[in-house]
């Protein structure tokens, strides 16, 4: 028997769609790229602030503490007080040791295909929202400059584990207060959380699994990869929340070291 299909064409409007209905969605469709461009902007905003004031950033033996924002970490100028360094300085730098660094952090989260889903809706409208017309005339995907450089993403998570094992060092290191000995406050929690959000979102990372997982066509031949990538899959599917968590409480972790090196709050001892 044949099977007769019938369709009803439907004819979405906006630039390549046509000039009237840019879509059909009766729903809020527009709350997400609302939210993500609020959030997004204030989080650029503020980092770019944090990173040009070029004090406050530390928490040293004076407090008797050891707490570095994680935007000035590692601290590489000469200027970087005492304490703060990593071991190695870069002689004649006279900016914010901040700047030297931000790269590697904001190409990570940049090139994010999370990331990349969420601030080409939001703010190239390419397209807004899933069924929402594209607000461009052409698309050429990310086969040309800059877009291309999309594609360093896997060379900037290499350089995000980096970052992320210094500031688990760093968080470690805030356990030990000078002159006190070892112990557990405020700001080692705070530090802690940070490092623990970093780490989940590296290892939630598209590419950390496809590094782990990809590439092979029999996992039976690659047990310990098989492992891996059983134990990251489960990260992978909540990527987008470590994203974001991970996202804002960095910031937190600026706020709350700047807070208490300008001594506006005490970094309460827990025990
Ligand atoms: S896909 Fe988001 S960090 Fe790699």
């Amino acid at each position: 028997m044949a099977v007769v299909e019938s369709s009803t064409k439907v004819v979405l409007g906006g630039t390549r769609g046509g000039p009237d209905v840019s879509t059909l969605r009766k729903d809020r469709w527009w709350l997400q790229p609302v939210i993500t461009t609020s959030v997004l902007t204030a989080f650029v905003i503020y980092s770019t602030w944090a990173a040009f004031q070029n004090k406050n950033y530390y928490v040293g033996a004076i407090f008797h503490r050891d707490l570095v924002s994680p935007f000035y970490s590692p601290c590489l100028a000469a200027s970087c007080p005492t304490g703060s360094t990593a071991g190695f300085i870069l002689h004649g730098w006279a900016l914010s040791p901040a700047l030297i660094i931000l790269i590697f952090p904001l190409g990570f989260r940049l090139t994010c295909y999370y990331y990349r889903r969420s601030y080409y809706r939001a703010f190239w409208w390419s397209p807004p929202a899933c069924a929402v017309a594209d607000s461009h005339a052409s698309y050429s995907g990310e086969t040309r400059f800059p877009l291309i450089m999309q594609n360093a993403h896997r060379y900037f998570f290499y350089a995000g584990l980096v970052f992320n094992t210094l500031l688990t060092y760093d968080a470690i290191r805030a356990f030990h207060q000078p002159g006190l000995g070892w112990g557990v406050t405020v700001g080692t929690v705070v530090l802690s959380v940070n490092a623990v959000l970093l780490w989940l979102y590296s290892l939630s990372c598209h590419a950390c699994r496809h590094l782990c997982g990809g590439g092979s066509n029999s996992f039976a031949a690659h047990p310990l990869r098989y492992r891996f990538w059983k134990f990251l899959t489960p990260l992978n599917a909540k990527h987008m929340n470590f994203a974001w968590s991970s996202l804002v409480f960095v910031a937190l972790t600026d706020v709350y070291v700047r807070l208490v090196a300008s001594g506006a709050l005490t970094d309460f001892k827990l025990f």
